[in-house]
């Protein structure tokens, strides 16, 4: 598995492996890399012969108060990971290699339609931050396929929108939300969750299927049943962002004719933010 941290040395190799005929898959992500990248991976691996694993945590996708500095950094347990995996090639860029102007001359990319709401209203500036990286991520590999997780649901919104609105040429591949046996999505912030919040966390999962649920059976309105699931979290000691019923394509409100919708929250918990989403077909 190469290493590489230039542009210069990344394209060098990408074009040697094109002209071998091989198509590119580009996972990109933030480190700390656990099943769920891992399942990333090897779905990229069925779609191209040459797969490259950007690690990168992007400073310009974490407000003032979040955990920037703290987040988790362990490329040598990840390169060992993604080594065993059979990558070939790791993108492990400094911060100048992403951003050569410098973070606040960056081109800036904003979809208001998808970014200021559900996560961008607790996250100004999340999602721009996020279109901004994996644009220039995109564009340093210009891959054939780049693949995400469906956790962050409303990320790969923006991604494809971006993608779609901008003639990327990328496919974007979205992968089922990976989940510990107890139903929680796996996340590297799951870490930061002490015992007793670990134990607690999968009532986040457990609220999205009753509300799934209730709208198979019928009878009680989405609103209703958003409701009452947001005050089951609080009981259960989560603090529950939101919790609502969306148009799965689009994010708008879900219209009672047009499917398929997603249910999709946030909550604190502890030191730690968790996000989940079901998709109602
Ligand atoms: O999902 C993530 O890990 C990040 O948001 C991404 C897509 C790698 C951009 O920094």
């Amino acid at each position: 598995m190469q290493t590489l941290v230039s542009v210069g040395e990344l394209r060098t190799r990408l074009s040697a492996w094109r002209q071998g005929g091989a198509r590119i898959a580009l996972v990109p992500t933030m480190g700390n890399l656990h099943e769920g990248h891992l399942e990333l991976v090897r779905l990229a691996a069925r779609e191209a012969e040459r797969v490259v694993v950007s690690i990168f945590v992007n400073p310009t996708q974490f407000g003032p108060s979040e955990d920037f500095a703290s987040y988790p950094r362990t490329p040598e347990a990840d390169r060992a990971a993604l080594a065993a995996e059979g990558v070939d090639a790791v993108f492990l860029p400094e911060e100048a290699e992403v951003y050569p102007l410098g973070r606040s001359a960056a081109t800036q990319i904003r979809i208001p339609a998808l970014m200021d709401d559900l996560c961008g209203r607790g996250r100004p500036g999340h999602f721009e931050g996020v279109a901004t990286v994996v644009l220039r991520l995109l564009n340093m590999v210009g891959p054939d396929v780049a693949v995400f997780g469906q956790k962050d649901y409303q990320q790969q919104l923006v991604i494809r929108h971006l993608v779609r609105d901008l003639n990327v040429v990328t496919r974007i591949l979205v992968a089922p939300i990976s989940r510990e046996a107890d139903g929680l999505a796996r996340s590297s912030r799951n870490q930061y969750l002490d015992p007793g919040e670990r134990a607690r966390a999968p009532a986040l999962y457990a609220a999205l299927r009753t509300v799934a649920a209730g709208l198979a059976e019928g009878g009680q309105s989405a609103a209703a049943l958003c409701d009452a699931a947001m005050a089951g979290l609080q009981e259960a000691g989560l603090a529950p962002e939101y919790l609502e019923v969306r148009d799965a394509a689009t994010l708008a409100p879900a219209d009672p004719v047009r499917r398929p919708w997603v249910v999709l929250a946030a909550a604190r918990l502890g030191r730690a933010r968790l996000i989940d989403n079901l998709l109602i077909p």
